[in-house]
């Protein structure tokens, strides 16, 4: 179809002519525009609120054709759909019973897969591997797309400090410069070249913003964030998530200094449209319309509306009655206008047509049953569970266990043998079968060759969650207790008939993710008491930990600890590669680990004090020196680094230099290095942190090759937001440079800024 065929066919009325074309180049920003506006010149106001509303689909009892009266009323959207009957169902009652046949748009928390499971986001960024990434959500994109979902609730990008907050396990960790890259890939993988490229979903990265702040690390509590940080910091990874062509925004639940996200002017339309520039549409997190009373910030379901919309707010996401249902009568009453109601609509019905929903509605549902977990997407499973992990503790080099030597492995915690907590939270039970676990992988593995014996231990307790279905029925169900600890002995015995013992422990996935926080970062239960009984056997300890924030281990003297994350459908088989050293690996901590909750928030890009000897006597009773620090991961090698150099002494400000390092892998195995760039800007118009990540880079070496590495530091390496001068500076001064395998690295080579 010719270009002018294909506005033509943009201007004229949506009828058969342009619903059979196939537009086989992406339509331009004109004719979308053009074929938005013909609709929007059709629709009634109560057809365009409708619009602008994503509802869920759950099958709330006694309501079931709800969601089919939804869309011959012509709603917008809908969530929670992952099954293709349904969402072709939906598809067809849109398409042939709402008046102007709009199609529909579904959304969905694809946030780490969607039938095949990939490691949780904290697992992934731990990888440091961005193409990785990009791959895995291509892949998550592809299996949701074959569904009928056009769109992704993700990436989480959510800069989180306070491992108290649950949901620390959905984001990046607690840089900006890992987050925002983190951020970029996950774009890239979800939409792929443009929006609309086959196979492909639209990312919707949230929650925007400073969500991960919040107070105490209580979910949903308030967030205070000074504009250094908020520019600094929690900013920076929607900012590149926007650079990157991300087409959606979900705006936060809480209050960011006082004014709710999803109503904050501020937020949502100074920042993101007139200083960024973002072009999607704007989706509210649930229910985060109707929560503006709740936040005492409007009076009524209609003054929500009319905030959250004049705010810059698009699409209402809703479970029952929409607030945004009253906007026709606000736009009545001159509350809210023509033009800002037909802005939104076109939002979203752009994003529809670049979809090319209105072509080509439905999915064919044989097609989707081949794509979900295919042979090469459980690989890529597989692969980013093994690039995922972080070694942390492998004393006397007891892993990778000897194939020959080990004739008899235990393997105890209940952890080791639960598809669900494998999955990790944001897994759907429809969308993905039951997943190999830690248990499946080892036996799989090693067969009648070695003897394994398996002890729960003690029970796995689970928070107590109530189903929608439960909470609207009133029907309160509590956890089981999990204090029985009868089971530790059967684990000592299995330990102390074995070669060696590997303990799975961690915290259930319900314990993990959104209304998860905790105030202590203990192993839930009675874990530790398992893992004390089994180290005090004398046997060698492996720990293999499920989790998705650190946690407080009690300083247990078991021998390795290696952090699997929630690890996905095939964790089973990475962790028994990389017990046996058939996998290697090569992960770096996205977030400082701290000893105790008491230090939390503990970071490593802090500024310095007027005290810096005492850095870490900053309590009477401890130090306040880590547990393990950022970036921090051991290998089944080891590497070394030298000659550091900055290819000039002196730039110009917005000039740039160049870094370079030489890594050798000193060690007797092929294995991953993340070499990570660390500034310190000496001198300023602000005081600056007392080092800052601008750059890595994830390598595989062989035994006794060297490679040397280059940086790029330029202006937005350099530049950072001054709370003075309320901009964008580079300021004249001495920069200290370090690359090394951690945030500890040593400063070893400068460069100055400005200056003769
Ligand atoms: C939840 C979460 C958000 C998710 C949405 C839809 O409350 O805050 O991350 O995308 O609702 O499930």
């Amino acid at each position: 179809m010719t270009k002018a065929a294909a506005i033509a066919c943009a201007i004229g009325a949506m009828q058969s002519a342009c619903a059979s074309a196939k537009p086989a180049v992406p339509l331009s920003d004109e004719a979308v525009r053009a074929r938005a506006d013909a609709l929007i010149a059709q629709m009634t106001p109560e057809e365009k609120a409708a619009q602008l509303v994503t509802y869920f689909a759950f099958a709330i009892p006694g309501q079931e054709k709800l969601p089919d009266t939804r869309a011959a009323a012509g709603a917008g959207s809908f969530l929670f759909v992952t099954d293709p009957k349904e969402t072709n169902h939906l598809q067809h009652v849109a398409m042939e019973q709402s008046r102007l046949k709009i199609p529909l748009l579904f959304g969905f928390d694809v946030i780490h897969g969607l039938s095949t499971i990939f490691p949780v986001p904290i697992g992934q960024a731990a990888s440091w591997d961005m193409a990785m990434i990009e791959k895995d959500q291509s892949i998550a994109a592809a299996e949701a797309r074959a569904v009928g979902i056009h769109w992704a609730f993700a990436p989480m990008v959510d800069i989180a400090r306070d491992p108290r907050w649950g949901r620390m396990v959905e984001g990046a960790g607690e840089d900006p410069y890992l987050g925002s890259a983190v951020a970029a890939a996950q774009v890239r993988g979800f939409q792929g070249p443009r929006i609309g490229a086959p196979g492909h979903i639209i990312a919707g990265p949230k929650h925007f913003a400073g969500y991960g702040a919040a107070l105490g690390g209580r979910d949903y509590d308030e967030s205070n964030i000074s504009d250094n940080e908020l520019w600094n910091v929690y900013l920076p990874p929607f900012k590149a998530a926007v650079d990157a062509g991300a087409g959606n925004i979900m705006s936060a639940y809480m209050g960011l200094n006082g004014i709710p996200a999803s109503g904050n002017h501020w937020l949502l339309t100074d920042v993101l449209r007139k200083t960024w520039g973002f072009k999607g549409w704007v989706v509210t997190d649930a229910e985060a319309v109707n929560s503006l009373k709740t936040h005492g910030y409007a009076d009524s379901a209609r003054q929500a509306g009319v905030r959250s919309l004049n705010a810059g707010v698009d699409m209402e996401m809703a479970f029952a009655s929409a607030a945004f249902g009253n906007l026709p009568t606000a736009l009545a009453a001159g509350d809210v206008t023509k033009n800002r109601i037909d802005q939104a609509v076109r939002r979203v019905l752009e994003a529809k047509i670049r979809m090319g929903l209105f072509e080509n509605p439905y999915v064919d549902e044989a097609k989707a049953a081949k794509i979900l977990r295919s042979p090469e997407n459980l690989t890529a499973a597989r692969i980013a569970a093994e690039r995922s992990a972080v070694l942390l503790r492998n004393e006397g080099g007891l892993l990778p266990l000897d194939r020959v030597g080990v004739k008899s492995i235990a393997v105890i915690g209940g952890l080791a043998d639960s598809p669900i907590d494998s999955n990790g939270p944001w897994v759907f039970a429809p969308n993905s079968p039951s997943t190999q676990t830690i248990l499946d992988g080892i036996r799989s593995k090693l067969g009648a060759s070695v003897t394994i014996r398996y002890a729960p231990g003690v029970k796995i307790p689970k928070r107590f969650n109530p189903t929608i279905a439960d909470t609207m029925n009133g029907i309160v169900k509590r956890p089981e207790p999990a204090d029985d600890t009868s089971g530790i002995a059967e684990a000592v015995s299995a330990a102390q008939q074995s070669d060696v013992a590997v303990v799975v422990v961690g915290e259930p996935q319900n314990m993990s993710g959104e209304m998860a926080s905790r105030s202590t970062l203990d192993l839930p239960g009675r874990q530790q008491e398992l893992l004390d009984a089994v180290v005090a056997t004398g046997k060698p300890v492996i720990v293999l930990l499920l989790n998705g924030r650190p946690l407080d281990l009690k300083d247990t003297k078991a021998k390795a600890i290696l952090d699997l994350w929630y690890p996905g459908s095939r964790g089973g088989d990475a962790a028994a590669n990389l017990l046996f050293g058939d996998a290697v690996p090569g992960g770096k901590l996205p977030f400082t680990w701290p000893r105790d909750v008491g230090q939390v928030p503990l970071i490593y890009a802090h500024l310095t004090s007027h005290d810096p000897a005492n850095a870490e006597k900053r309590y009477s009773n401890e130090s306040n020196a880590p547990r393990y620090p950022f970036g921090y991961g051991l290998s089944y090698s080891t590497f070394e680094y030298a000659n550091l150099k900055v290819d000039r002494p002196r730039i110009a400000p917005g000039g740039s230099v160049t870094v370079s390092v030489d890594l050798k892998n000193v060690g007797a195995r092929t294995a991953d290095e993340v070499a990570e760039l660390y500034i310190h800007q000496r001198t300023g118009t602000a005081a600056r942190p007392v080092r800052e990540l601008k750059g890595f880079q994830r390598v595989t070496l062989k035994p006794g090759e060297t490679r040397t590495l280059q940086f790029h530091l330029g202006p937005d390496e350099l530049r950072y937001w001054n709370a003075a001068s309320h901009d964008w500076v580079i300021d004249a001064s001495i920069f200290d440079v370090a690359v090394g395998g951690d945030s500890t690295a040593r400063f070893g080579a400068s460069f100055t800024v400005g200056g003769q």
